[in-house]
């Protein structure tokens, strides 16, 4: 087990660590910079099934819903095809209207999971097209669906997922990305920049790695005994607040809850004092000004921010108690660079709480019952 983690105290931190190549590898023969070409054949062999799409439906569970959520603002931005995100045990359970015209896509790292596994053959009996997003090759739900894509992150042992998440995120950009292009939504020149951005993100997320690891593991010294956080986004980063308050708790038991930045005056705001830790995620792209009136609202307060930033800010900056800076990108693959010091967050709090964090309590690497 040693060899296997390659010299890491813990399988989670060595796939952390692991994210640079295992985004690149997702990527690798797909997305053809130069050419300006987005290759996937499952995309591509049912293209008319997409184009012809009354609407998709993001089926998935924990985690991979996070990553469905950020699928939806992708895939709606770009390709403008209406998506609808599901939790597999809900849409399961309350007789969906499913019809021929609708694409479900599942998202599945371990490609096992009950709900999801239920949920998509529901869809299927419909008549629905089913495309899979898994990470286990030959996994039951990749066997199960029309088409599908692999994520290609290599195998993740921690229970808490985070290099799927990152591949996750990186298949819907492609996605996203190769719908709008054919579709006609998204112009030649845009097309262009983004697909050179998403090119740029295994470099980006080296950089965070090596510049925010130990800053990180003296942050989490000051937490370790905190009992409640929160966590806050908004746009593109509002799912990635989710999944870093997941993360949290899954492997430090710690409570922690996810918001939308904004929603924060309609009720949380009423639980912030000296000792409520706060992360919030603000990057210069997205929603800027709105967060920088949330900070000083949770100043006033005197919450504790830590603020996950892009580098050289100031704004946001000067009003938080702890600075994670990360490198610019566009809005929309922000969350899979800003997701990487919120995992090392989770990680360090875990580990001096003197948690098991690859094996956390009552928590199973796929949950195959319904
Ligand atoms: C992730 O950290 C969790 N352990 C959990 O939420 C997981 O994402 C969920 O059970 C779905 O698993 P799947 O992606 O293998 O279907």
């Amino acid at each position: 087990e040693q060899i296997e983690k390659s010299g890491y105290e813990h399988f989670m931190l060595k796939e952390i660590f692991e994210q640079p190549k295992s985004v690149h590898d997702t990527m690798r023969g797909r997305l053809l910079v130069e050419e300006g070409v987005i290759k996937m054949a499952g995309i591509w062999d049912h293209i008319e099934r997409f184009k012809n799409a009354n609407r998709i439906i993001i089926i998935a569970c924990g985690t991979s819903w996070h990553a469905g959520l950020i699928g939806e603002y992708l895939i709606e931005e770009y390709a403008r095809i209406p998506v609808e995100v599901e939790y597999a045990s809900e849409f399961r359970y309350r007789n969906p209207i499913i019809t021929d015209k609708d694409v479900v896509i599942a998202i599945s790292q371990s490609g096992e999971t009950a709900d999801t596994m239920a949920a998509l053959k529901l869809a299927k009996e419909k008549g629905a097209f089913i495309y899979g997003i898994c990470n286990v090759v030959d996994s039951s739900i990749a066997r199960i669906t029309d088409a599908g894509s692999y994520t290609h992150a290599g195998p993740e042992i921690g229970v808490a997922s985070t290099k799927a998440f990152t591949a996750q995120l990186t298949i819907l950009s492609l996605i996203a990305l190769k719908l709008g292009k054919h579709n006609g939504n998204l112009g030649n020149a845009d097309f262009m920049s983004l697909i050179a951005e998403l090119d740029a993100i295994p470099k980006k997320i080296e950089d965070v790695l090596s510049s925010t690891h130990e800053l990180v593991q003296n942050i989490a010294k000051d937490f370790v005994n905190a009992t409640n956080f929160l966590y806050l986004g908004r746009g593109y980063n509002y799912p990635a607040a989710l999944e870093g308050a997941l993360k949290l708790k899954e492997i430090s038991y710690i409570h922690a809850e996810g918001y939308p930045a904004a929603e924060m005056k309609h009720g949380p705001i009423a639980l912030i004092d000296e000792n409520m830790p706060i992360v919030i995620i603000a990057p210069k792209k997205g929603h800027y000004d709105k967060i920088v009136s949330n900070v000083q609202e949770i100043k006033a307060r005197k919450g504790k921010v830590i603020a996950v930033v892009n580098n050289g800010d100031t704004q946001v900056s000067e009003m938080s108690d702890y600075v994670i800076e990360i490198p610019e990108t566009s809005e929309c693959f922000s969350p899979i660079v800003a997701s990487v010091p919120l995992q090392l967050l989770a990680y360090y709090i875990a580990v001096y709480r003197g948690a098991n964090v690859d094996q956390p309590r009552n928590l199973a690497k796929s949950v195959t019952v319904e």
